[in-house]
């Protein structure tokens, strides 16, 4: 995704540009560039495919090129495929100013044609070229940098971080915001833009961010910013208490996508000291055969993702065992008069242990007579420490709020517990069983197939971004994915997100379509593939954007109707949630990035609900 890096000061720029770069390479990208201006040598300019290395050879480490003032920046391709031209800066055809930008113009064309009726020569397929030739033709016109400016601000549509720098203005450049994270950065006697603060915080932990229609002009002698009306404004200051190394904590932003990226390992943890010889082994349980033959009704009880997981359980132990699950809120259960008795078994998830509404419901489902086990990440924990047995997750500690990791592991452990108990009550014919098995133990593999492809999901999160409701839909498995999904999505980027059954479209949220709406369709679970592919066909019928997510094998069938289609590796049908999860992850955490979120800490959320 794209990162934007600006720097005017007393000394040497590229250098410090390239390093900023660096420092925003986490965010993935194909390409990148920096522009630099000196009175002497005027605007110089080098860009290219490939990775920062690239760069850093073409500039010699940024010795190459002289000024004290430039723009950089890492680009993921939207318009226009990874290439040295498409890369951003870019040029206006003049050589007056050069551009990088965050974001996408959305009426990009109108104004290519416009210019290029003017007889103006555009040399990339980007939406940012049109930045630098519209402003390159209002200042011609005018020669008035800021008054050009907002001619071209009023023009373009869209979402965008700009940088800018201008010849004529060899002290300084500008930068202007709408929808795009950008934020500005006071050091002793230098100044920066950058989208994030990972970029510049080697120099400086004083920061403001800029608001939407602001634009600022950023010299070393200091920041000025005005307003979308063109009045000056002072900007409040923060001071920003990561420390590098903090920030820098294993190579990632954000623990969320280090947990992301974890997942197969904690799969792999989880699964393997359970996995004997193909058959599950859960020497941790005290429950006899006997007593998991008698159970005549399941309950799963859990909150937020954990009741996502049970969700998906409960489709999986009925198929399993032939015996009635109930998947029930938490906040739910405590108060809902359950029926609950001696011949039930209440599976208790939770993956800190301490969510209170979740203690309260196995408390009380203890007191009616149930047996209650627990599926915990956190050893000693309330939860764990009261149920009658426990079966650990081993994903390690999580950090970030929205659930990743511990998600994936409970998931996997839940079907090993159906799949017990399902040989041991005969309800599962061995082949079966062997299958189920096998496809357990092919899945950290699979994960990490999905975690080494994510250029698509990215640049769907880059068009996507900016879209203020989206609606998940799926049959069965695909429901239940989506409700995580969904979850994800909302969590973390803040943007309105709603999970369907797919068969409940005609009964009300198709009238939310609209031309442009987007649909995450999940088409996974393949026993009901085509039936999903009616519902994709009925919501682009009405107009809507599709992301549709199916399996390797269903590509090309989705292909046939979806426009943007990620697939998963196929897996056993009982286990694809644990790999459609993964892309939806990303998508939420990629959507968020570009969004400027506080992906770790999102807005009002608690990592662990210790409170009704
Ligand atoms: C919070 C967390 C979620 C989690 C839920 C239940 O809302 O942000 O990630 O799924 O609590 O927590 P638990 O620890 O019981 O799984």
């Amino acid at each position: 995704m794209c990162g934007i890096v600006g720097f005017a000061g007393t000394t040497e720029a590229a250098p410090i540009l390239l390093d900023g770069l660096e420092r925003l390479e986490y965010r993935g990208y194909d390409s990148a560039g920096v522009a630099v201006l000196s009175e002497e040598r005027g605007l110089q300019m080098k860009k290219s495919k490939g990775r920062l290395k690239v760069l850093r050879e073409l500039t010699d480490d940024g010795r190459s090129m002289t000024g004290h003032v430039g723009i950089g920046h890492t680009r993921w391709a939207t318009h226009g495929e990874p290439n040295d031209v498409n890369s951003h800066p870019h040029l206006s055809q003049n050589g007056l100013v050069a551009v990088v930008h965050n974001g996408i113009i959305e009426n990009y064309l109108e104004i290519k044609e416009y210019l290029i009726a003017k007889g103006i020569c555009f040399r990339s397929e980007t939406d940012t070229e049109v930045v630098a030739q519209l402003l390159e033709y209002y200042y011609s016109n005018s020669g008035d940098i800021m008054s050009a400016v907002y001619k071209m601000l009023d023009r373009i549509e869209g979402a965008y971080a700009l940088g800018i720098l201008c010849v004529d203005y060899p002290d300084r450049f500008i930068a202007a915001r709408k929808d795009a994270p950008l934020l500005l950065g006071y050091g002793k006697d230098c100044s920066f833009i950058a989208s994030d603060v990972t970029a510049i915080l080697k120099h400086t932990r004083e920061v403001s961010y800029m608001a939407d229609g602001e634009v600022a002009v950023v010299s070393s002698a200091g920041i000025r910013v005005f307003d979308a009306m063109g009045r000056e404004i002072e900007k409040e200051r923060h001071t920003v208490d990561w420390d590098v190394s903090a920030a820098e904590k294993g190579g990632y932003a954000h623990f969320m996508y280090k947990e992301i990226l974890e997942q197969p390992e904690a799969v792999r943890k989880t699964m393997h000291p359970r996995l004997k010889d193909g058959r599950v082994v859960l020497d941790d349980l005290k429950m006899t055969a006997e007593q998991i033959r008698g159970f005549r009704r399941l309950f799963i009880v859990a909150c937020g993702s954990s009741y996502h997981v049970g969700v998906v359980g409960k489709y999986n132990l009925e198929h399993l065992l032939r015996v009635p699950v109930e998947v029930v809120l938490a906040s739910e259960f405590r108060y809902a008069d359950p029926l609950v008795d001696e011949n039930c078994l209440v599976i208790v998830i939770s993956q800190s242990g301490e969510t209170l509404d979740s203690m309260m419901a196995l408390r009380l489902a203890k007191k009616l007579g149930a047996r209650v086990l627990s599926i915990v990440n956190v050893v000693g924990s309330s939860i764990a420490r009261e149920s009658d047995d426990v079966l650990y997750t081993w994903a390690g500690p999580e950090i970030a709020v929205a659930t990743t990791k511990a998600y994936s592991t409970q998931m996997v452990l839940l079907n090993m517990l159906g799949l017990y108990m399902a040989e041991l009550r005969g309800t599962v014919a061995p082949e079966d069983y062997a299958a189920v098995v096998g496809g357990l133990e092919a899945l950290p593999a699979q994960m990490e197939r999905v975690l080494e492809n994510t250029g698509t999901i990215q640049y769907l999160a880059s068009r996507y971004f900016n879209h203020n409701s989206v609606f998940f839909i799926g049959r069965n498995l695909d429901y239940a994915l989506g409700l995580e999904g969904s979850l994800k999505l909302k969590e973390i980027s803040y943007i309105h997100s709603e999970a369907y059954a797919s068969g409940e479209l005609k009964h009300g949220t198709i009238s939310l379509i609209e031309p442009g709406t987007l649909v995450i369709a999940l088409g996974t679970y393949t026993p009901l593939f085509d039936k999903a592919m009616s519902n994709v066909i009925e919501v682009k019928a009405r107009g809507a954007d599709i992301v549709a997510l199916t399996t390797e094998s269903r590509r090309a069938d989705m292909e046939k109707t979806a426009g943007n289609v990620l697939t998963v590796p196929d897996a056993h049908r009982l286990l694809q949630p644990s790999l459609g999860i993964v892309p939806l992850q990303l998508f939420a955490y990629f959507v968020a990035l570009q969004r400027g979120c506080d992906i770790d800490k999102p807005r009002n959320l608690a990592k662990s609900v210790t409170v009704e």
